[in-house]
């Protein structure tokens, strides 16, 4: 299987994926990086890891539908088989959606439906909950509302700070992610045997 993981910062999420992948000796490939940030710290994740990328911006486009069409180029000279979605903080649009129907996955940081968009940590702390979480999602057209597929909760003690709650749900983000996707292409790969029995 080969995959292409779309981020646009950190990228911590996308190195623990790497990385546990190439510990389980996988035969299953990191074959792309896509950052649409071109100063992103992730660029410099990809080059150590030794992860092929590209970075541009949609603003390098007459229109976002002309940005994803050049996307969907590199994926298919890669071949790419799924897409991760890996802290990209943009909207994936029509052309994405149709061309990788049911293989774009994303995580975000809170138990959806509960404090979706941009801010789902800081929200979830300034809401005084007692607990928050992990979602991992298929991705639909709409903000963080496709079928999910693993949740996982974290709890928020009196003791929290917004900053301690950011490094718990990381950290439960680096453990359940690489898993997550372990087991969704075992699926994708049964499901294809499957059509070719
Ligand atoms: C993660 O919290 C993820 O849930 C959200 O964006 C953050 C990305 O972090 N979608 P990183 O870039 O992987 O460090």
């Amino acid at each position: 299987m080969k995959i292409a993981v779309f981020a646009s910062g950190n990228g911590s999420n996308f190195q623990a994926l790497v990385e546990y992948f190439r510990k389980q000796n996988r035969t299953d490939t990191f074959e792309w990086l896509f950052c649409d940030q071109p100063n992103a710290f992730v660029l410099h994740r990809a080059q150590k890891l030794s992860v092929p990328y590209s970075a541009f911006s949609p603003r390098e486009f007459p229109s976002k539908k002309k940005y994803e069409e050049k996307i969907l180029n590199i994926l298919a000279e890669k071949e790419i088989d799924l897409i991760v979605l890996a802290g990209y903080m943009r909207i994936i649009g029509p052309v994405l959606l149709d061309a990788y129907e049911t293989r774009i996955i994303n995580i975000h940081p809170s138990l959806l439906p509960k404090f979706p968009g941009l801010h789902g940590i800081r929200d979830a702390f300034e809401a005084k909950v007692n607990q928050t979480g992990v979602t991992i999602h298929y991705v639909d057209k709409g903000v963080d509302t496709g079928p999910i597929i693993y949740q996982e909760a974290v709890s928020i003690t009196k003791e929290d700070t917004l900053e301690s709650l950011e490094a718990k749900i990381h950290q439960t983000e680096h453990q359940a992610y690489p898993k997550v996707i372990e087991k969704v292409i075992e699926k994708m790969k049964k499901v294809e045997e499957q059509k070719n029995d």
